[in-house]
C-alpha cells in the first residue's frame, strides 16, 4: 500500500518555472506526503536556467530540448518521444504541467498515453479565437480536455471550464500562481539596483513583445510605435529587456538600437525585471504573465494583441487591449502619459488575479486524494 503520490512537475518555458516555482516549494515542505521529480524540458534553454538560479531550483533530469530557431512540430515531437521515456522510467502517479505551452500541452498527450493522471495548473483562460493567442488557445483546450485536475487562477477560467462539460469536483479555483511567486520574490527586491541607469524625473515605460501572432508586420508597427514615442516625448524613457527569439529579436534591434532614451536589454532574470516593473510608469506589453502581474504594483497595462484569455484586468479597469496598430499604440501611450486622470484610473486597485495561496490550495488537494 502506497502512502505518497509520486508527483511529476513538468516546465519548459520561462512562465512555466515561474508559476510551477510557488507550488514546487510548496510540495517539497511536505516530503511525507509528496515524492516529488521536476522534468525540465528545457524548451527554453537560458530564459529557464536564469529562473532556475532565482528560485533554487534543480530539475532531477534535464532533457536539454531547445534548438535555435525551433519549430512547432520539431519541438513537439521531441517533447513527445523524450517525455515519454522518462515516464516509463518514473512511472509517477500525477503530472502537473502549467499553462499553454508546447511543453504543457505535449507533456499531457503523452501523460494521457500512459493512462497517467494530468493536473493542469492555470486551467480554463480562454480566447475563443484559436489563432489568438497561436498556438496558445489550441494547446490549453487540448489540456482541458484530457486534464483529470483543473486548478484555474479565476472566477471567469472556472466558469469556461464548466461551460466545457468539466466535471466540478475535478475543478478547484486557486488563485494564479504567479502571485504566489511575486510573494516569494518581494522580499528580495529592496537593496537590488535596476540593470539600466535611469535619468531621474523621467517617465519610464517598460516593453515586452514575443507572441508569435505578432511575427512580422504587427512586430514592426509596434518598433515604430516605439520609436514615435520616445521622439515624441523627451522626457519619457523605454527600457525593453528583449525576448531571444529571432524572429523577434532580429527586428526589434535592427529598428530600435542604438536610439535616443530606448534601452534594448537582454532577457532579464526575475528579480531585475521586477526592480524596472515597480520602477514603471506604465507597461506595453503582449506578454500573458506581465499582464497578471502589473496590478500588483499599480502599473497600467497597455496589451498589444487583439484579444485577452485575461479579462479580469480590463475589467478592472487596469489594463486596455490596444492592439497593434502604430497610430492606435501611440495614441493610447499618450493618453496615459498626458491624461493625469486615465493615469490614476489605471494605477489602482487589487490584483484580481490571485492572493498567494494558490499553491498551498493545490498541495491540499493533492493531499485530500486518495492513494491506490
Ligand atoms: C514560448 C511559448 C509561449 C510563451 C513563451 C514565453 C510555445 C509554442 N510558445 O514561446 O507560449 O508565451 O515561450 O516566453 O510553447 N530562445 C533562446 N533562448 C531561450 C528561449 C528561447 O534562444 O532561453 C529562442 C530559440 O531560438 C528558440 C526560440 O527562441 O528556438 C523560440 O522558443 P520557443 O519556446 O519555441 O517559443 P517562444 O516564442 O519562446
Ligand atoms: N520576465 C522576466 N524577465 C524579462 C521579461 C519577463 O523575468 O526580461 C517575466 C515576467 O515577469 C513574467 C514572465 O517572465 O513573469 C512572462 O514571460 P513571457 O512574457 O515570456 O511569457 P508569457 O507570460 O507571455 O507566456
Amino acid at each position: 500500500m502506497k502512502t505518497k503520490q509520486k508527483i511529476m512537475v513538468i516546465y519548459g518555458t520561462r512562465p512555466e518555472l515561474i508559476k510551477l516555482a510557488p507550488v514546487i516549494l510548496e510540495l517539497q515542505k511536505y516530503p511525507e506526503d509528496f515524492e516529488l521529480f521536476q522534468l525540465a524540458t528545457a524548451q527554453h534553454r537560458d530564459m529557464l536556467d536564469q529562473m532556475l538560479d532565482i528560485f533554487q531550483l534543480k530539475p532531477d533530469r534535464d532533457l536539454n530540448i531547445m534548438v535555435p530557431n525551433q519549430t512547432l512540430d520539431q519541438l513537439s515531437s521531441n517533447v513527445m518521444l523524450k517525455v515519454s521515456e522518462i515516464f516509463t522510467e518514473i512511472a509517477p502517479d500525477i503530472v502537473i504541467i502549467q499553462g499553454d505551452t508546447t511543453t504543457a500541452m505535449v507533456s499531457a498527450m503523452a501523460a494521457f498515453y500512459k493512462k497517467i493522471a494530468v493536473a493542469h495548473v492555470e486551467a480554463g483562460l480562454r480566447t475563443g479565437d484559436i489563432y489568438n493567442p497561436f498556438p496558445e488557445e489550441i494547446n490549453r483546450k487540448v489540456v482541458g480536455t484530457l486534464a483529470n485536475y483543473h486548478f484555474p487562477p479565476t472566477m471567469t477560467a472556472a466558469e469556461n471550464l464548466k461551460k466545457e462539460g468539466i466535471p466540478l469536483e475535478r475543478i478547484l479555483m486557486t488563485g494564479n500562481t504567479v502571485v504566489d511567486a511575486l510573494k516569494f520574490i518581494e522580499p528580495k527586491l529592496d537593496g537590488y539596483t535596476p540593470r539600466v541607469q535611469l535619468e531621474p524625473g523621467k517617465k519610464m515605460i517598460l516593453v515586452t513583445a514575443h507572441r508569435r501572432e505578432n511575427f512580422g508586420d504587427p512586430m514592426e508597427n509596434i518598433c515604430k510605435a516605439i520609436i514615435d514615442i520616445s521622439e515624441r516625448y523627451d522626457d519619457v524613457e523605454i527600457v525593453y529587456p528583449v525576448h531571444p527569439n529571432p524572429n523577434v529579436r532580429e527586428k526589434v534591434f535592427n529598428h530600435l538600437a542604438n536610439r535616443d532614451r530606448i534601452h534594448l536589454l537582454q532577457p532579464l532574470n526575475y528579480i531585475d525585471f521586477l526592480v524596472l516593473m515597480r520602477k514603471a510608469y506604465l507597461i506595453l506589453t503582449d506578454s500573458g504573465g506581465v499582464q497578471e502581474e502589473a496590478p500588483t504594483y499599480n502599473k497600467p497595462v497597455l496589451v498589444m494583441r487583439l484579444v485577452t484569455e485575461r479579462p479580469e484586468g480590463v475589467e478592472a479597469g487596469v489594463s486596455k487591449i490596444i492592439g497593434t496598430n502604430q497610430k492606435n499604440i501611440v495614441n493610447e501611450v499618450s493618453r496615459i502619459l498626458e491624461d493625469e486622470d486615465t493615469f490614476r484610473r489605471m494605477s489602482r486597485g487589487t490584483n484580481p488575479y490571485g492572493d498567494g495561496q494558490a499553491s498551498q490550495r493545490i498541495r491540499k488537494f493533492f493531499k485530500s486524494l486518495e492513494l491506490d
